[in-house]
């Protein structure tokens, strides 16, 4: 059989993991040819992939971003994509893809699959915001970076009386703000699906300050005030809809500072969190994904993509995702919030 990887959308730790797995299994345990596109389904669309073999990812599991390059491609929202991917995958004899990818990726996937194509997807992404499976490669890696980030504000916060403001990324849920937050000891966790009151936030801030003299404030890039509220932010989102790094960050430390006149400064994370080693955690994610997307092309299966399920690794269909996002459940929101 002939397989081809494509890793699509933004990139995260873990990623050559999952490579180096299906490459290792596919080759050794199936007798596979592996096939890598360049810079995810742009490089199917135009034919620009190369042969991977063993040799190709020794030693990429411990490495950061992806060996193949990514874009933010959708073949079907490309005109002729979905044909041209079809044609690609003939000329290359292709028996089947597996996409390594985040919600907006393996959506293009199942189109594809739809198509004709047969698609198994692996999920990742920092946002952890993938229906159907407990988490994405990529999540833990960023939580333990900004988990590490908010350790280190509060020495500075404290040496300086000050309120530190860190923003995380996680585009429009809160995983990375909620758990690194809990994870970190914030005094404060603002995430999308809690919209939040800045007056309440102030008073909070300032009944703390009674007793201690800095605070730390974790604000999901994605993060929005509540309706009707008479603090509402300002262009915090793109033409397409998604959060621009900084914006809600920087109204939030600016508010709470004109509310409680503390001393407050801002930390935007960036693509820090997208950055560098997988943790083990994601390297055994990746690596479980990499194993189990491999085996299901070998058994002739398509239409699905890996999912962790409690200790198991399941392989739900497409559908399964509908075009939805996995939000924070409002039981670990309450955990954020009531610490
Ligand atoms: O989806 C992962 C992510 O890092 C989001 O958290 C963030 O909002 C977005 O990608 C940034 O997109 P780009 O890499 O295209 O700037």
């Amino acid at each position: 059989m002939r397989v081809g990887i494509l890793t699509g959308g933004g990139d995260c730790p873990g990623l050559n993991a999952a490579i180096r797995a299906i490459v290792k299994r596919g080759t050794a345990e199936h007798g596979m040819s592996i096939v890598g596109f360049h810079n995810g389904w742009e490089g199917v669309i135009n034919g620009d992939a190369h042969p991977l073999t063993r040799d190709d990812v020794s030693g990429i599991l411990v490495d950061g971003g992806t060996m193949l390059g990514t874009a933010r491609c959708h073949p079907h929202k490309v005109d002729g994509g979905l044909e041209a991917v079809r044609q690609t995958a003939a000329e290359e004899k292709l028996d089947a893809l597996i996409c390594i990818g985040g919600d907006g990726t393996l959506r293009a996937a199942s189109k594809v699959n739809d198509y004709g194509v047969p698609v198994v997807g692996i999920p990742k992404t920092i946002d952890n915001d993938v229906v159907g499976t407990d988490a994405s490669i990529g999540f833990d890696t960023a939580v333990m970076i900004a988990t590490e980030a908010i350790d280190r504000l509060h020495s500075t916060a404290e040496s300086h009386n000050r309120v530190m403001v860190v923003e995380l990324m996680g585009r429009h849920s809160g995983w990375i703000a909620v758990t690194a937050g809990i994870a970190g000891g914030a005094d404060i966790i603002l995430a999308p699906e809690s919209p939040f009151d800045i007056d309440a936030i102030a008073r909070k801030i300032r009944r703390r300050h009674r007793y201690k003299n800095f605070s730390i404030v974790d604000v999901a890039e994605g993060a929005i005030p509540v309706e009707g509220s008479d603090w509402d932010a300002e262009g915090t989102l793109d033409a397409r809809g998604n959060p621009i790094a900084g914006q809600i960050g920087r109204q939030v430390t600016q508010a709470i500072e004109d509310r409680t006149g503390f001393a407050s400064r801002l930390t935007v994370l960036g693509y820090v969190q997208r950055g560098g080693v997988p943790t083990a955690t994601d390297r055994l994610l990746a690596t479980r994904f990499g194993v189990a997307a491999i085996d299901a092309v070998a058994a002739g299966k398509s239409g699905v993509f890996t999912a962790l399920r409690g200790e198991e690794i399941e392989l739900p269909e497409f559908s399964e995702m509908k075009g939805r996002t996995k939000f924070v459940p409002k039981q670990l929101l309450k955990t954020a919030w009531d610490l």
